[in-house]
């Protein structure tokens, strides 16, 4: 059994974390699950946002599964996921785009696979106030980081028989820190000869996305255009309800859905658990379970092929809880 730190979160992150044990449990994945409080209610209940007890199991398990968690907004606090993201040098935020399943959707053959640089940019929380009138952020980039997460774009594609990855910047008008990131990607893309590279402008992407997302394989760029652009992906296959993600380190990963908290669906069965479900697929992959990821993947494809099975936020009616026992009962009939 495999030790995983398992941070239910907050909002919806309590029912989207039922759902994917129940799922996990019903299909013997072999996880030992240590649940650790972090967020609002680690707060509301300890006194901290990130308890010591999270960290001590995460430095001993170096694997986690985690909820959206609630950081308050605008009060001078530096978010939980930045946080953690910088404490344990979590560089590469993965987030793969496909639909799963013929969802009924305006956009056809979406299958990105998005490299984010998790750690620099404007996320470095260095900000000022400069007087009551003004505010100023500083953006960091650095060649070191800039390749780690091009080496990381690069290496995927070549592993997963992907054939283009599209650099993204804004490094016209930032020519320094967009310049440097850049240029520290095309560098690592001179290694990469069979993969093709391009470079676009991060509005122009915003629109190509839209236009022709089924043009786009790899997509490499900087933190807050990664983190825009997957939400926007996100949008092209049906919500955020469905894409996942994985927080890589050199020796520890955190997996964990794309999307937030929802404090508008919260406690009322609503949530969509795929996003989670997905991310939990991810992080078997990563410790070499890949046949019961695809076992899970292929269960959720077939409950989300009929549409009477859509949850709200895809068109249909059926809850959480009901969704979740579909995605069982079509595992117990692979049995
Ligand atoms: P959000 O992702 O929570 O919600 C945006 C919209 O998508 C809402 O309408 C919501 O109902 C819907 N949605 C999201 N996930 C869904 C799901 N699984 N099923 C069905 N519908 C879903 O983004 P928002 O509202 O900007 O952020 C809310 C809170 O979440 C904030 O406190 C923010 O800091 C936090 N947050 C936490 C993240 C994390 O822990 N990784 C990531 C993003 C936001």
């Amino acid at each position: 059994m495999k030790k995983v730190t398992l941070i239910p979160g907050d909002g919806i992150g309590k029912e989207i974390s039922q759902a994917t044990l129940e799922v996990l449990a019903a299909a013997k994945a072999p996880l030992d699950f240590d649940v650790v409080m972090a967020g609002q209610e680690a707060y509301e209940k300890e006194g901290a946002y990130l308890p010591q007890r999270l960290l001590d199991s995460l430095d001993e398990s170096r694997l986690a599964l985690k909820g959206p968690v609630m950081t308050p907004i605008g009060q001078g606090f530096s978010s939980i996921n930045v946080q953690l993201r910088k404490k344990y040098d979590l560089y590469c935020n993965f987030r793969p785009i496909k639909a799963p399943g013929p969802l009924p959707l305006r956009y056809e053959g979406v299958n990105l696979a998005i490299f984010r640089e998790n750690t620099e940019d404007l996320y470095a929380g260095l900000e000022e106030e400069v007087s009551p009138e003004e505010a100023r952020s500083i953006k960091v980039i650095t060649r070191q980081a800039s390749q780690r997460i091009a080496r990381a774009a690069y290496d995927y594609a070549l592993r997963s028989g992907r054939k283009k990855v599209t650099i993204v910047t804004k490094a016209n008008i930032m020519k320094k820190t967009d310049g440097l990131f850049l240029r520290a990607c095309q560098e690592v893309a001179q290694d990469y000869p069979s993969i093709k590279t391009e470079t676009l402008l991060v509005d122009n992407m915003a629109m190509q996305l839209v236009l022709h997302p089924e043009t786009f394989d790899v997509i490499l760029t900087e933190n807050l255009y990664g983190d825009i652009l997957s939400d926007l992906a996100a949008g092209l296959i049906g919500g955020l309800g469905l894409v996942p993600g994985a927080n890589l380190g050199r020796d520890m990963a955190i997996f964990e859905s794309v999307h937030g908290t929802a404090p508008d669906i919260a406690g009322r069965d609503m949530a969509n658990p795929t996003a989670m479900l997905l991310s939990a697929c991810l992080l078997l992959d990563h410790i070499d379970q890949k046949d019961l990821a695809q076992k899970i993947r292929r269960a959720l494809y077939q409950v989300l092929s009929d549409k009477k099975n859509y949850t709200q936020d895809l068109g249909g009616s059926l809850g959480t809880r009901a969704f979740t026992k579909e995605v069982i009962q079509c595992l117990e009939r692979m049995d």
